[in-house]
């Protein structure tokens, strides 16, 4: 199967990213055709630095590498590197209303609250994003729960073209993960974990141990100190026992049931522990990557871009005999 999915340069990865996309990511490498993208021209739509934008970049395919991204199984590259993106995404345009963009989720909360600042990229975003997945023939799309919409959208514009113009795109689908498609802030249990949210808010994929157990210990409980999952009325334990059932490889009712009687601040202690074990691997790998930046990392996202330039442009040639350009 041919699976793409993308991360925004911008801001820090965090445990939410990875267990709502990234893990994923990592699983489908075996034996399927899977592309991963690093979305600088997304990022494009929010307040960013030109300075530091490059740096980001590679800071995330940095990212993807330490996670468990494979090179030599999957594609990894950087959008605006392949500039069918762009070109396709003003084809689709065309298609799709105004209204349709209006209803996104997304879009109402950014342009909310940047009002006056907010942009026509904020509200294209999700035609962009169609873009990046129908130019590859994507028949999965391995997301969080936030992107689900924009999936939706996706699926819609696809079958309106194919409608059009005759059967062109495969429409695809959006793959959530049964548990952690939706982790939740520490600081508010009610929001979701974001990189852009209040400070101690995401546990970052490189924190270190001290850090990890600072967010963990002030991370949002409740008073009835029972370990139970009751996401309506107990946001912010369940939160954290999706956490730890997704870490520790095990069901929630597993954990419940190996927690029972233990009290909050022991559950917090476990917490911590699991989550230092499990990303100390990342930082490790990370610490080595970011020796080999310039040559290893640049060739891996130039050979990515190759071979994603290759598979686009046959694609874009398609769309634009289709519709009558040539
Ligand atoms: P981005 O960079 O906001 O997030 C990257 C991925 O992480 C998931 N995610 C979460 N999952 C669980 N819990 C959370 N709290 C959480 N926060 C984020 C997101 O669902 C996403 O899968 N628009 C996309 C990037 C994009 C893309 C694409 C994705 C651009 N083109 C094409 C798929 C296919 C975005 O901003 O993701």
């Amino acid at each position: 199967m041919r699976i793409f999915s993308g991360i925004q340069p911008t801001g820090e990865i965090h445990i939410g990213n990875y267990l709502g996309a990234i893990k994923q990511w990592i699983e489908f490498q075996e034996g399927n055709d899977c592309i991963y993208c690093i979305v600088d021209l997304h990022a494009l739509t929010s307040d960013y630095d030109p300075e530091t934008m490059r740096d980001s970049i590679m800071n995330k395919a940095i990212v993807y590498l330490a996670a468990g991204i494979d090179p030599e199984k999957s594609t990894i590259f950087v959008q605006s590197e392949v500039k069918e993106h762009t070109e396709l995404c003003w084809y689709l345009n065309t298609l799709t209303p105004i209204g349709e963009l209006e209803r996104m989720t997304q879009y109402k909360e950014k342009s909310k609250r940047k009002k006056k600042r907010s942009n026509a990229g904020l509200l294209n975003y999700p035609i962009l994003m169609a873009a990046d997945i129908l130019l590859y023939d994507t028949e999965v799309v391995p997301v969080g729960e936030d992107q689900k919409q924009h999936i939706e959208l996706a699926r819609d514009i696809a079958k309106r073209f194919n409608k059009r113009f005759g059967e062109t795109f495969k429409v695809p689908k959006a793959q959530l993960p049964k548990k952690g498609a939706r982790i939740m802030s520490l600081k508010n249990p009610k929001n979701k974990m974001s990189k852009s949210g209040k400070k101690g808010n995401a546990v970052s994929l490189f924190d270190d141990p001290k850090t990890i157990e600072e967010k963990i210990k002030s991370a949002v409980t409740d008073t009835d100190n029972k370990i139970s999952y009751d996401p309506k009325d107990k946001p912010g334990i369940s939160n954290l026992l999706v956490i730890y059932s997704e870490f520790k490889d095990q069901t929630i009712e597993e954990s419940e049931k190996e927690l029972k009687g233990e009290s909050y601040k022991v559950f917090k202690e476990k917490l911590t522990e699991v989550l230092i074990e499990s990303l100390d691997p990342f930082r490790k790998k990370r610490r080595e990557l970011e020796k080999r930046r310039e040559v290893y990392v640049e060739e891996i996202l130039s050979q990515g871009a190759k071979k994603a330039k290759t598979l686009a442009s046959s694609n874009i040639a398609r769309v634009k005999r289709k519709m009558g350009l040539v």
